[in-house]
């Protein structure tokens, strides 16, 4: 029986790869793609994931358009503009302009519905949410009964000891704090929080790339065109990974539902700063369990790189 889920993401290059491994690997049903303000604005995440999923061949997949601005916020703490962003996703994806259009009607909408229903139909139905929660915070607001429904929940954010935004902070927790604070503090009963720490022992290389390009499918191709890209952005400015190699953060999320030893978790009590000029952004795990409070969620600190990159060879040979 196939793993059902629904990508909640702001397509850039790394949510491109999770959505093509979504979309191909044949034991997960990808039922929908929702999209959010994120590495792009999102109607720029919404073309690439039109794009992606045209490229692979599964157009029929939705595309639901999201929040276009933070939860609580007018904007990011320090305005897109601002942001030292080095060519790491390129604003429109290096791929054929989309043919097919976004599904009618947004993502919370489709997000609220789509899991309530799964929930009435005892449905397993797995969220993966790989950029800024602000579409889950939407849907907590609108209904707190969707901690009920989500059943599973797969987050790439955060950062305990790797960082890539700010001194303190990972991207997509610190794109929207308030969003990433209620979704953890929402009581969603299983969640698997997957942050940098986990994502960038999961390294592909310039080799890596080779092979994926050597496979001769349109998944392989698009896949070493994107890592190519974010290992160039990475030797400009990212610290947290050797050179001549790049993370792909958001498909180890997808790379779990298939393959859980590709993580190694445990479970913690999470939390995100939402003050501060130095620390906003900041998750804020309590590894010495200082906090008094009980863990709610388990958080991979380490992964399989290889195991992560056979996956990916071996789901995109086919595609
Ligand atoms: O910090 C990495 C995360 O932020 C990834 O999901 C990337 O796509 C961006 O959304
Ligand atoms: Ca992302």
């Amino acid at each position: 029986m196939a793993t059902r889920l629904v990508l909640d993401c702001d397509t850039g290059t790394d949510d491109a790869v999770a959505i093509m491994l979504a979309a191909l690997h044949p034991d997960l049903d990808l039922v929908g793609v929702t999209t959010v303000n994120g590495n792009v604005p999102v109607e720029l995440c919404t073309e690439n994931s039109l794009r992606v999923l045209d490229h692979v061949g599964r157009p029929e997949i939705p595309v639901h358009r999201g929040a276009a601005t933070p939860f609580a916020r007018e904007d990011f703490p320090t305005p897109r503009s601002g942001l030292d962003r080095s060519g790491m996703h390129g604003g429109f994806l290096d791929l054929p302009p989309a043919v097919s259009s976004p599904a009618s009607g947004g993502a919370v909408r489709f997000l609220l519905d789509r899991f309530a229903s799964a929930a009435d139909a005892e449905e397993d139905l797995v969220l993966v949410a790989t950029g800024p929660l602000t579409n889950l915070a939407l849907c907590l607001k609108e209904d707190p009964g969707f901690a009920r429904h989500v059943r599973r929940l797969v987050v790439m954010g955060g950062g305990h000891q790797v960082v890539n935004v700010t001194p303190s902070a990972e991207f997509n927790f610190w794109a929207d704090p308030e969003a990433a604070r209620v979704v953890l503090r929402s009581g969603i009963d299983d969640v698997l929080l997957v942050p940098l720490d986990a994502t960038h022992q999961a390294l592909l290389t310039y080799q890596d790339c080779e092979a994926l390009r050597s496979l001769g499918t349109p998944a392989g191709q698009a896949t070493a065109t994107m890592v190519e890209r974010r290992i160039r952005a990475h030797d400009v400015d990212q610290s947290g990974s050797e050179r001549g190699t790049a993370p792909v953060h958001d498909a180890v999320c997808v790379a779990v539902l298939v393959a859980p030893e590709v993580v190694t978790a445990e479970r913690y009590y999470v939390d995100v700063e939402t003050v501060g000029d130095l620390t906003v952004g900041r998750s804020v795990v309590d590894v010495h369990r200082r906090s008094g409070r009980g863990p709610n969620a388990r958080v991979a600190m380490a992964a399989d790189g290889r195991r992560f990159v056979e996956l990916l060879l071996s789901t995109f040979a086919a595609g």
